[in-house]
């Protein structure tokens, strides 16, 4: 039985009060959902304070990007060494907005969760497919080339040591949330192509989670728990999410 894990990635939201006030209250309610992981991705001028705030919790703390580079002269970067250093266990690799807004391509997503391994954090690799392709069938094709992109530069034993989460474009921050069923098609699908190195890989799902879809989806066998936006940023919905999956 693999441990479910829900993780919440805040994006560019919220101040250096209302980043530690929100994990105080997540802290405080800990032991109401001990069958679960959590981490939280806070914007990375926070992420000191939300580890110190963290101290004495279960919770852990991940950045939202990092570069695929070790160090140098990169202006307005930060290293995975660095995320480690200041208390990180977890970063986030190839988030949509990344792929999309950022322009960051396949490869460098796949050198990022490589330097990610090697500087000692768990990548979560971030997958899903626009509106367009999957209209055009292209669902499977497309988190396939992401994967195997990964893959190529990694290996398949270091990928499922790694959390795959599986974020269909079109569901992130749209309000329109992938069926059970569809989620359920392309974990299965991303699950058989790990074999059987990755039967215990977490595989998370993302795309306008929240409390009133959060059971059904995370009801499914092969969704190992969620990735979570918009919802994550209110302690008492985040926290409901997290105890119907405890
Ligand atoms: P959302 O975002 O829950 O607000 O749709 C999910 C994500 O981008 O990870």
């Amino acid at each position: 039985m693999v441990k479910p894990l829900l993780a919440g990635n805040w994006k560019m939201h919220g101040k250096a009060n209302s980043a530690t006030e929100l994990v105080e209250q997540l802290a405080a309610h800990e032991d109401t959902f001990s069958g679960v992981d959590m981490i939280v991705f806070p914007p990375a001028v926070h992420l000191s304070a939300v580890v110190d705030a963290l101290a004495s919790s279960v919770i852990d703390v991940g950045g939202q990007n990092m570069s695929q580079h070790d160090d140098g002269a990169l202006t307005g970067e930060i290293s995975g060494a660095m995320l480690k250093d200041i208390g990180c266990d977890y970063v986030l690799v190839g988030h949509s907005e990344r792929r999309t807004v950022f322009a960051e391509s396949n490869n460098e997503i796949a050198e990022k969760f490589n330097t990610a391994q090697a500087q000692g954090l768990t990548p979560v690799l971030c997958v899903g497919e626009s509106l367009q392709q999957r209209q055009q069938g292209q669902t499977v094709k497309v988190v396939t080339e992401q994967i195997a992109a990964v893959i190529n530069q990694v290996g398949i034993e270091n990928l499922c040591k790694g959390v795959i989460a599986y974020e269909p474009v079109w569901a992130i921050g749209t309000g329109e949330v992938a069926t059970p069923e569809q989620a359920q098609s392309v974990h299965a699908e991303i699950r058989s192509q790990l074999g059987l190195q990755g039967a215990d890989t977490r595989l998370l799902y993302g795309g306008s989670v929240n409390a009133s879809n959060a059971a059904e989806l995370f009801a499914q066998p092969d969704i190992n728990g969620g990735l979570v936006g918009g919802a994550s940023l209110k302690a008492q919905e985040f926290l409901n999410i997290a105890q119907l999956m405890a």
